[in-house]
């Protein structure tokens, strides 16, 4: 199971539960050997807080404890008792050529040493391989993929690879292939050599061709990405699970990783770091496996940072930061910027914290595709002002994110603006052109005393909606949606949800995305929105915690927040 719990950008925060264990995403899990393990589990846990570790069957069977793992099961062996993960062998196949293990080998050996995450012996597609080659790795790994389904036990889960190289006509057949296969997790192959020749560009469009073609419901593993420098940018576009030996590797090779780079542990004479390895060592006193640990504490301490940074709204913020301090990485998120429209589908419509402009890339952020695309149906005559190059209309001067913003330079022009216009404006950027219309001669615009802001809209001694504080949103009450309603086409900004739950939302509780029989595909999460029963009777309004795909997706977690219903609410 995997449930959304909060979001920014086209990352989200969610809790997945691997056999009754919940772990939180976006996460880690640690690559452990059953050979030497410098760092272990047991410290993995209690120092690092990791909550996943991955293993390796091919690794396990040619290892010297392969007898004692086989009778003792993975968790007694390697002393966890939360989720562990299994890889197939693919990737040490394809680096060390020569050493096998079978498709249906794997499946069974991962199963009998008690993983609860198993991989099937997917076809390591490389950047190099043509197309042809590309091609014919992609129907043995679809082939293998779909037998292997067949004998692994329910109960555990089930990972589905995806390969295709560079070739994103590829990447999308194998991503909507893999999706008809239904496995619990996704995981994006063959992109290690990509992120080893710091091609970031290339990676990011595999991994937005892939997001496109399958089901949000389930986590997105980008297999073999363990460096901390680019976890910011794909969680931004949608990735969940990172998988890190490069602490363990880079160590052994004196790299000092840091969340922007990736620096030589002998050229430096202080470090810049203050977990507990680099706050009370020396230099001379530093091993490899602290070098490890400094590694692993910088790895845990960036996805901290991204999960924060989800919380506040402000991952853009975090992710330009991080963007910047490669031209590779900062290419790859221009790159990104190309598929706003498909971006901004996941991108929360409001956020809490002011917009930032960190610099020319802030204006392409898909939150401003987004209100882009909203305010050309504001059309209250009442003029325009320039905010970051584009016409504003006056009348959405208050609202996210032209009233709340820092944008050096520019300085809000004083307005003396009707405040019906600038109600009008905003429910046209809400809702659509005719929304405007629940306005009229009879309306009454009540303002804070303290503030002289817009505080709330009646209707002689009837309460249609207020203006949110930190965003200028109007938030309807039943009546003012119902009116609202009656000025637009019929499923506007509508969830119909399952008429056994009608009673439900009429009396306030939120709306599961499991009950959601339509919704309206231009809804973006926190957009306000209409439960409807499906005679399209008003049940409800709140507002939305996802898009339409996730609450077609999603069979777990909660599709609206009802604010106001029927059978409760201002009646
Ligand atoms: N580890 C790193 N890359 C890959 C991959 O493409 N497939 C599998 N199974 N494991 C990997
Ligand atoms: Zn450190």
């Amino acid at each position: 199971m995997f449930q959304l719990k909060k979001r920014d950008a086209a990352g989200r925060i969610a809790d997945w539960i691997i056999k009754n264990q919940k772990i939180t995403t976006p996460t880690l899990a640690v690559v452990v050997s059953p050979n030497k393990q410098d760092i272990s589990p047991k410290e993995l846990k209690q120092k690092f807080k990791a909550e996943l570790i991955i293993t390796n069957a091919y690794i396990i069977k040619n290892s010297k404890n392969r007898k004692t793992i086989e009778e003792q099961g993975l968790h007694k062996f390697y002393d966890w008792n939360g989720p562990i993960y299994t890889d197939s062998g693919t990737f040490q196949m394809y680096s060390k050529g020569s050493a096998k293990i079978g498709a249906k080998e794997t499946i069974q050996f991962q199963q009998k040493i008690g993983s609860d995450i198993i991989t099937p012996l997917d076809e390591f597609t490389l950047p190099t391989d043509t197309k042809e080659i590309a091609e014919e790795k992609l129907k043995t790994t679809i082939a293998r993929l779909k037998e292997a389904k067949q004998f692994v036990n329910t109960t555990t889960l089930f990972n589905g690879p995806i390969q295709g190289g560079i070739y994103s006509d590829l990447r999308i057949h194998a991503a909507k292939q893999v999706n008809k296969i239904n496995p619990d997790i996704y995981s994006i192959g063959g992109i290690v050599p990509l992120m080893e020749q710091y091609r970031y560009k290339e990676l990011v469009e595999t991994i937005i061709s892939v997001k496109k073609n399958i089901s949000v419901a389930r986590p997105v593993h980008a297999f073999g990405c363990g460096h901390p420098m680019i976890f910011s940018l794909l969680v931004s576009i949608g990735i969940d699970v990172f998988d890190s030996a490069a602490y363990s590797i880079f160590a052994k090779k004196g790299k000092y990783m840091t969340e922007s780079g990736t620096l030589n542990f002998n050229e430096l004479e202080e470090f810049p770091c203050s977990c507990p390895i680099c706050s009370t060592l020396n230099k001379k006193e530093f091993t490899i496996p602290d070098l490890a640990r400094h590694n692993l504490y910088v790895t845990f301490r960036e996805l901290r940072t991204i999960r924060e940074a989800i919380r506040k709204g402000t991952l853009w913020d975090l992710v330009e930061t991080r963007v910047t301090s490669h031209p590779m990485l900062y290419d790859a998120y221009i790159a990104a910027q190309k598929h706003n429209k498909y971006l901004s589908k996941q991108e929360p419509i409001s956020k809490k914290r002011a917009y930032f402009y960190l610099g020319p890339e802030s204006k392409n952020r898909p939150e401003i595709y987004a209100v882009k695309q909203r305010i050309k149906r504001v059309n209250i005559n009442i003029g325009t002002y320039k905010w970051m190059g584009l016409n504003v209309p006056s009348g959405m001067h208050m609202t996210y994110p032209f009233g709340q913003c820092v944008i050096p330079g520019f300085y809000k022009p004083k307005y003396k603006i009707d405040s019906k216009d600038t109600v009008r404006s905003i429910l046209q950027f809400q809702f659509g052109k005719d929304a405007k219309n629940i306005i009229t001669n009879t309306t009454m615009i009540e303002k804070s005393k303290k503030t002289k802001r817009i505080r709330r809209i009646w209707d002689n001694k009837t309460l249609l909606g207020t203006l949110r504080a930190h965003d200028g949103f109007f938030i309807p009450t039943i009546t003012g949606a119902s009116r609202i309603r009656s000025e637009l086409k019929n499923k506007d900004y509508s969830v119909v949800v399952d008429d056994d739950v009608s009673e439900f939302a009429k009396n306030g509780k939120n709306v599961f995305a499991r009950f959601v029989k339509f919704a309206d595909k231009n809804i973006r999460p926190g957009d306000v929105v209409f439960v409807t029963d499906s005679k399209n009777e008003l049940l409800a309004c709140g507002l939305s915690a996802m898009n339409k795909k996730e609450m077609k997706d999603f069979d777990e977690g909660v599709a609206v927040h009802v604010k106001h219903s029927t059978e409760t609410s201002d009646k």
